[in-house]
């Protein structure tokens, strides 16, 4: 049985004050809700104030990205160790904004699942296809790719990973994957993760949804077999929005 997870990425957004501010609310109104694990990703500057305001609560912390590197002369980097240090237990890796603008090849996607994991950190890996790919009927291919470049060389005994599978057409354009549409893909991916290690690890590892992920549309998304919970962009900055995706994860 694995655990609905779900995660607010919070983007580039939120000040300090701002964070806490969205954070304590959140605290307040998901502090009944159980049977489902509840993660929040703000931005770098934001994380010390968020990880003290989370202490004692059901809110977990995560960041958005990580350098391979644990540490040396990288300007502007943030490596694993700081953000373990921060107490994040959780890092987003791959997502294909930061595929888009800062260039992350699977390569790169690759190196900093290996490290996140080394270091003991919890890894959200994001694939997903754009809307060309989608229409040129490529988004099996481009999946089968992104996962398995990602995931080369990645040991089972230290697999703390999640996937999320974010349709590029669907992330902050209003328009979500229909739950069937998702649901194959999902379907699709866990087949892939059991011929790369088993069918027992694929059967453990959470697949999540992201793309337009909203109130009117997560409860539906969540009742589907193998959609085991969201990573929540736009609107995770809402708290009443979030915790009614959070919700409809708990009622599954
Ligand atoms: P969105 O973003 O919910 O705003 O579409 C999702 C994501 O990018 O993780």
């Amino acid at each position: 049985m694995r655990k609905p997870l779900i995660a607010g990425n919070w983007k580039m957004n939120n000040s300090i004050a701002e964070s806490l501010a969205l954070v304590e609310r959140l605290k307040v109104l998901l502090k009944d809700s159980s049977g489902v694990e509840i993660l929040i990703a703000p931005p770098f500057t934001a994380l010390a104030v968020v990880r003290d305001a989370i202490r004692g609560s059901n809110i977990k912390l995560g960041a958005q990205n990580i350098f391979w590197k644990d540490s040396g002369a990288y300007t502007g980097e943030v490596s694993p160790l700081m953000i373990r240090d921060l107490g994040c237990e959780y890092v987003i890796i791959g997502h294909s904004e930061r595929r888009e603008y800062f260039k992350e090849s699977d390569e790169v996607v690759n190196k900093k699942i290996g490290t996140a994991l080394r270091n003991k950190l919890k890894a959200i890996v994001c694939v997903g296809e754009t809307l060309k790919e989608r229409e040129d009927n490529r988004t099996m291919q481009v999946i089968e790719s992104q996962i398995k470049r990602g995931l080369e060389g990645i040991s089972t005994s230290e697999l703390r990973i999640v996937i999320a599978y974010e349709p590029v057409w669907a992330i902050g354009t209003g328009r979500n994957a229909t739950p069937v549409q998702a649901n194959e893909v999902h379907a699709y991916i866990r087949r892939l993760l059991s011929q790369i290690f088993s069918e027992d690890i694929a059967s453990g590892i959470r697949i999540l949804y992201g793309g337009s992920v909203k109130p009117s549309n997560s409860a539906e998304l969540m009742s589907e077999k193998e959609i085991d919970g969201a990573l929540v962009g736009g609107a995770s900055l809402d708290a009443d929005s979030f915790t009614q995706i959070v919700r409809s994860a708990c009622m599954v």
